[in-house]
């Protein structure tokens, strides 16, 4: 067995430990974080093959507010998404990551988050999606923002930064390249960011953790 690259369910189990425990350093210690080549390698590829033997028609414009505030808005946003509900192999492996990163997640930093909620998304060479927040205060049941990247090779030339707007400075930007397997997550109400457009087909997963927001009458419903 290789020394780099050892797959053995213990060693594997242990890489995500150590991911998970960046994870939560970092967000207990400024709300967000960035890291490049996590998505573990062999999720990250069998996410890629099914991309790339979907179907366009299977994407869909995507959208601006839930339900009935759901529009087109062609200013904020122009790529295209497919909602991930676990019908492909490829999708059920990554719920299952997400999941056990929520359970980590709920048990480290006390979230309660009650729900993930994902899509891929496909941005064409100049799509953007503009400075927005994934969730607003009060209404919040977006509570952490999860985005991952497929793109292998990735070159700084060819643009399509995901630039995040950092807390300590409403000027501050970290600017991060959607390079295959970087694993990125946010607070969703704390901080804005944008995608910026690309010269090649970008193509990311996002997801959100949310808490529950059910009443008596309602039974909160996804998306
Ligand atoms: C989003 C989003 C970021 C990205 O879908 O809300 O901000 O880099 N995506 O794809
Ligand atoms: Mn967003």
């Amino acid at each position: 067995m290789s020394a780099l690259l050892d797959l053995s369910p213990a060693a594997l189990a242990s890489n995500e430990e150590q991911l998970f425990a960046r994870i939560v350093r970092d967000l207990r210690e400024r709300g967000f974080t960035v890291c490049p080549d996590a998505l573990p390698l062999s999720l990250a590829a069998s996410l890629q093959a099914h991309l790339a033997e979907m179907n366009d028609a299977r994407f869909s414009r995507a959208g601006v507010g839930r339900q009935q505030a759901h529009t087109l808005n062609d200013f904020v946003r122009t790529d295209e998404i497919c909602w991930i509900n676990g019908e492909s192999a490829a999708g059920r492996d990554w719920l299952d990551w997400a999941g056990r990163l929520q359970r980590f997640l709920n048990r480290e930093l006390l979230l309660g988050l009650f729900s993930f909620e994902s899509h891929f998304a496909h941005y064409r060479p100049g799509d953007y999606y503009r400075k927005h927040l994934d969730a607003f205060r009060g209404e919040a049941n977006r509570v952490l923002s999860l985005v991952v990247y497929l793109n292998p090779d990735w070159q700084l030339a060819e643009g399509g930064e995901l630039v995040l707007f950092t807390r300590d400075d409403t000027a501050a930007q970290l600017k991060v390249l959607p390079g295959f397997g970087t694993v990125v997550l946010f607070l969703s109400e704390e901080f804005p960011h944008e995608v910026l457009p690309a010269s090649r087909d970008r193509y990311s997963i996002a997801g959100w953790f949310r808490v529950n927001q059910s009443t008596g009458q309602r039974v909160d419903p996804p998306r």
